[in-house]
């Protein structure tokens, strides 16, 4: 892949991101995520590339963008590329005006990501110190202190996070009996498994089960980064189980992160809606308005954050989408 692309990809983001923060704290969460799909999918067709959605807003006959197969880019002999999206990653976090929304997408070479199905999928995630060294098949307590080994600290130093859901209790007790603490998220657990490769978020690993798309889009940027990310699908149904058949995934099989994101390149972007411990949110100031950015590329492991101060009144893309 060009490396121009993640140069190109953050435009993307950054005008999801413009659009799906004039909702904030609207109690509008679909709203929200419409106006983020279409600043994405009106700025995606400006990017010289042939990009095919593999991870997307769902099935063509569900979504009218961003759906499971629709080709994108301006399609005039540019990289071919698969695309994974969550054009607003938390639309409960915006509709609410709380912390950790954002906007995100990963592209890689085509074929290269999992083609993950819409259902949850059980992750754990690290950062580079302790990549190699945790297992989705060890337990919690054992995962914990591979991390402190890792990490060169006391286990009661170490911090955990994972989504505030009742079926993470089991997680929880085992967490707390072993002595580390935890961060509960409400939602949005893409921007939780990235802390854990930031040192400066306070994040050392991400457990629970979450979204299988978001794991995807997760597992590029840690990727990127020189993290860890494994996980297994968690199908609810039969319907959901045929699903899993048809891909050939065993339900029972570890997908690791070469599973989800082939290859030795991949890129991922995000921009900042709401604020977060890694970004800051988009702010409005009359004329112009002001976003935060992480875009980063596995090949060459560059890690770019990026302030952009935006035109309103020449950006009538972000401005159409966002009204
Ligand atoms: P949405 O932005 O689509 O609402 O997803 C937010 C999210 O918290 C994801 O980050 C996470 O993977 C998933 O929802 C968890 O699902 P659930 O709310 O069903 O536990």
């Amino acid at each position: 892949m060009e490396r121009s692309l993640s140069m190109e990809v953050v435009r993307v983001t950054e005008s999801a991101a413009i659009s799906s923060a004039k909702w904030m704290g609207r109690g509008l969460k679909n709203e929200a995520d419409d106006a983020a799909t279409t600043a994405m999918r009106q700025m995606f067709d400006t990017i010289p590339m042939h990009g095919r959605v593999v991870i997307g807003e769902g099935e063509m006959d569900e979504a009218p963008m961003l759906y499971i197969g629709e080709e994108l880019g301006l399609r005039n002999g540019g990289p071919e590329v698969d695309i994974a999206v969550d054009p607003l990653e938390g639309t409960n976090i915006v509709a609410k005006g709380t912390n950790g929304a954002m906007t995100v997408l990963a592209i890689a070479d085509r074929g290269n990501l999992l083609n993950a199905p819409d259902m949850y999928m059980e992750k754990l995630a690290v950062g580079p110190e302790a990549a190699g060294k945790v297992s989705i098949e060890a337990s919690v307590t054992e995962n914990l202190s591979a991390v402190a080994k890792a990490k060169n600290k006391d286990i009661s130093d170490v911090v955990a996070t994972l989504l505030d859901r009742e079926r993470h209790q089991p997680i929880v007790d085992e967490i707390r009996a072993a002595g580390a603490r935890i961060k509960f998220i409400q939602d949005g657990d893409v921007g939780a498994a990235i802390n854990t490769a930031f040192d400066e978020t306070g994040i050392d690993i991400m457990f629970g089960t979450g979204g299988a798309p978001e794991g995807v889009i997760a597992a590029a940027a840690l990727k990127c980064l020189g993290g860890d990310f494994q996980a297994r699908l968690v199908p609810e149904d039969d319907e959901q189980l045929e699903r899993c058949k048809k891909m050939g995934i065993d339900v029972n099989q570890v997908l690791q992160l070469n599973d989800l994101v082939s290859g030795d390149d991949a890129i991922f972007a995000a921009t900042g809606v709401t604020d977060s411990e890694l970004l800051r949110g988009v702010q409005f100031k009359g004329s112009h308005c002001l976003t935060h950015s992480v875009v980063m590329r596995a090949k060459s492991g560059t890690v770019r954050f990026i302030e952009g101060r935006h035109s309103l009144d020449k950006k009538p893309i972000i401005e159409a989408a966002g009204e």
